[in-house]
C-alpha cells in the first residue's frame, strides 16, 4: 500500500529560525507512530539547515524544499542549486507553485527545474492549477498545458518520482474572493492529468502521484482524501497551525 501524503508549505514563514523550530517540534512532539502516512514539511531555504543540524529530522517528518534552481553551481546570484539540496540530504521540493508562477517563472522554467532536481534524484511536487474557472471550461486546457510543458522531456522511466499538486489558484486561501474547490473539483481533474499523462508517455508507464492543495484543513481533510481522487494534500495556511496540521495528519492515518 502507497502511503498518503501530507505535505506542508509553510511559503515565507514563520520570521524567524527560533519560531521555525518551535513549529516543527511542536508537530513533531504531536505525532504518534505512522504507519500509513508520510510527513514532508516544505520550508524556507533559511530554516532547512536549522532544522536538519539542530537534529529534528526524524523518521517521522521529512524536510523539503519550496524552490530550486536548474544549474548546479557558478554566476546565479541567489539562487540554490540542486547540488546544495542533494548535500544537505533534502530529498523533496516543491517547483513551479502558483506564487512563483505569479512572480514570473514561466512552464519552461519549471520544465527545467523539474529535469535538473530529477537528475540528483530529488523529488519534484510540481504545482499546477487554473486561475478561474470558465463556463467553456478552457481551465482544463490551461492545466493540459502546465502538465506538459513543465514534464516536456522527462525520461519515462522518471515519471513515476514525481508528485503532481492540483492547486486551482482560486481555492487557495490567500486568494481574494476565494471559493471552495470540491472533491469533486479535484477528483475530475486528477482523472484528466492521468489522461494527459497517459497520452503523452505511454500506457505502461508508472503515473506520478497526485494530490490536493487549496484551502485543505482539519474540517475538509477528510472529504478530499477520501473522495478527491488524491493520494494526499499540500496544506498551506493550516500547516502553520500545529494542532490543525496534527489534525489532518490523524485523519489521513485513519482512512
Ligand atoms: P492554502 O492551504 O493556504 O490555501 O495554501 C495552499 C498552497 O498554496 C500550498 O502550496
Amino acid at each position: 500500500m502507497t502511503k498518503k501524503l501530507v505535505i506542508a508549505n509553510w511559503k515565507m514563514n514563520p520570521a524567524s529560525g527560533k519560531e521555525a523550530e518551535t513549529l516543527f517540534t511542536d508537530v513533531e512532539n504531536g505525532l504518534t507512530l505512522l504507519k500509513k502516512t508520510e510527513v514532508i514539511i516544505c520550508v524556507p531555504f533559511l530554516y532547512l539547515n536549522i532544522l536538519k543540524s539542530a537534529n529534528r529530522q526524524t523518521k517521522k517528518i521529512i524536510l523539503g524544499a519550496q524552490n530550486v534552481f536548474y544549474e548546479e553551481k557558478g554566476a546565479f546570484t541567489g539562487e540554490i542549486s540542486p547540488l546544495m539540496l542533494d548535500n544537505l540530504g533534502i530529498k523533496y521540493v516543491i517547483l513551479g507553485h502558483s506564487e512563483r508562477r505569479a512572480l514570473g517563472e514561466t512552464n519552461l522554467d519549471i520544465n527545467k527545474k523539474i529535469k535538473s532536481a530529477l537528475s540528483f534524484g530529488l523529488i519534484p511536487i510540481v504545482c499546477v492549477g487554473d486561475k478561474e474557472r470558465d463556463e467553456n471550461h478552457e481551465y482544463f486546457n490551461f492545466v493540459k498545458i502546465q502538465v506538459e510543458e513543465c514534464l516536456n522531456g522527462v525520461k519515462k522511466d522518471l515519471l513515476g518520482k514525481i508528485i503532481i499538486a492540483y492547486e486551482p489558484v482560486w481555492a487557495l486561501s490567500t486568494t481574494e474572493g476565494r471559493k471552495d474547490a470540491t472533491p469533486v473539483d479535484s477528483r475530475e481533474m486528477v482523472i484528466f492529468i492521468r489522461k494527459i499523462l497517459t497520452d503523452k508517455f505511454g500506457v505502461n508507464t508508472k503515473l506520478p502521484r497526485i494530490i490536493y492543495g487549496g484551502s485543505v484543513n482539519e474540517k475538509n481533510a477528510l472529504e478530499f482524501l477520501t473522495n478527491g481522487g488524491v493520494e494526499g494534500v499540500l496544506v498551506g495556511g493550516a500547516s502553520l497551525n500545529p494542532e490543525k496540521f496534527l489534525e489532518i495528519i490523524s485523519i489521513a492515518e485513519k482512512i
